[in-house]
């Protein structure tokens, strides 16, 4: 994959600290997802009221949204601790089971990409979410048997970029089900002036707000940008987050006005001009521009969706005439007339 790309928002291991530092702490410095904030305050009020442990959670949605940032903020609020695990790291089941005795009472735990638990260890965790049980096999053959342990109460937050991936019976054990939405560049701007202050940099409304409209809706994106910026502002400048600074800085980086990079520029030519704006299949896509599918999916499709630049069809992804226009390309005669039939069927629907 390209390790150049910026506005990559997966998890980079060298700015942990620094994303340790900028994490809100409290569900009232957690900008934006408003509906979601608004629930939980209440099931923790509710929670807290009646000394029970909360619900397990299930919060989805592209990464660099601020899903582990709110699963420490939901086991803060309840005053509880907060153990920290993945799908992938749980190999087996007799490493989830050592987790989940270890827990005590009120505990959170937290598995992140649990799309990735395996199917025997996910066998492991529904009578623990359901019944805080854990059944075990004692000795082999005919003479085995299985016995019921009882586990402390606590509530598991598991959280995912691919809900699709998750089985139906795993997703069944959730009480509760947070979709994460993209941030609005207001709440971004909140976000890039929170950490300006914390970072001590000094940054101009209108660098603000450069940044954040060009970091596709993502606070981690935004965070990143902004220390990129804020070199460029030092090297080039007087240190101050100028609009100047910021275009000049993110242009350099090849970041477009819509946040736009080499990559997702790359799929969106490879649709308009190989394809001929014909709609392909995700595989196809992948093998066209060397991406990866997955990483298609779930961290470039996400926000040119968002931006209504790709639509998916039954028979493939579409690029849209906003996507043909912010290209600077024209839309072949073809895909026109298919255009408009695919959106008379969709308004027949
Ligand atoms: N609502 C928010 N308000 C302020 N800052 C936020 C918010 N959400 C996320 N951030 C910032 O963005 C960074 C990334 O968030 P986080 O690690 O929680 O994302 P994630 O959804 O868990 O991503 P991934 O899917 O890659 O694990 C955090 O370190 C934090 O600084
Ligand atoms: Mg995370």
């Amino acid at each position: 994959m390209d390790e150049e790309r910026l506005v990559m928002s997966g998890f980079r291991e060298e700015e942990d600290d620094q994303e340790g530092s900028l994490r809100p702490k409290t569900l009232r410095e957690y900008v934006g997802q408003q509906a979601i904030k608004d629930s939980l305050n209440i099931y923790i009020q509710a929670a807290r009221q009646r000394r029970d442990s909360l619900d397990h959670i299930l919060l989805y949605g592209p990464p660099g949204l601020g899903k582990t940032t709110l699963a420490g903020i939901v086991a803060a609020e309840m005053g509880q601790n907060i153990r920290v695990t993945s799908g992938p790291a749980i190999e087996r089941a007799g490493d989830l089971a050592s987790l989940l005795t270890n827990l005590s009472s009120g505990d959170v735990l937290f598995i992140d990409e649990i799309h990735r638990l395996s199917h025997a260890v996910e066998e492991v965790l529904y009578p623990a979410m359901e019944d805080y049980a854990l059944d075990i096999m004692i000795g082999k053959g005919p003479s085995a048997r299985s016995i019921r342990l009882d586990l402390p109460k606590f509530t598991l937050i598991g959280a995912t970029t691919r809900a699709g991936s998750l089985s139906a019976p795993l997703r069944d054990r959730f009480g509760i089900i947070f979709r994460l939405q993209m941030y609005s560049t207001e709440e971004l701007m909140q976000i890039v002036r929170h950490s300006a202050a914390v970072l001590g940099i000094e940054a101009e409304e209108d660098g603000v707000r450069e940044i954040a409209r060009r970091s596709r809706g993502t606070p981690r994106i935004v965070n990143r940008l902004l220390k990129r910026v804020r070199d460029y502002a030092q090297v080039r400048g007087d240190g101050v987050i100028t609009c100047k600074a910021a275009r000049e800085a993110l242009t350099l980086l090849d970041v477009d006005e819509l946040g736009l990079d080499r990559v997702d520029r790359n799929i969106l030519t490879t649709m308009m001009k190989k394809f001929d704006g014909r709609p392909v299949g995700l595989d196809t896509l992948a093998a066209t521009t060397g991406e990866d599918a997955v990483t298609i999916e779930d961290v470039y499709e996400p926000y040119l969706m968002q931006l209504g630049f790709i639509m998916r069809t039954p028979r493939g992804r579409v690029c849209t005439q906003a996507a043909y226009d912010h290209m600077k390309i024209a839309m072949p005669a073809e895909a026109r007339a298919a255009g408009r039939i695919e959106g008379q069927t969709s308004l027949l629907e």
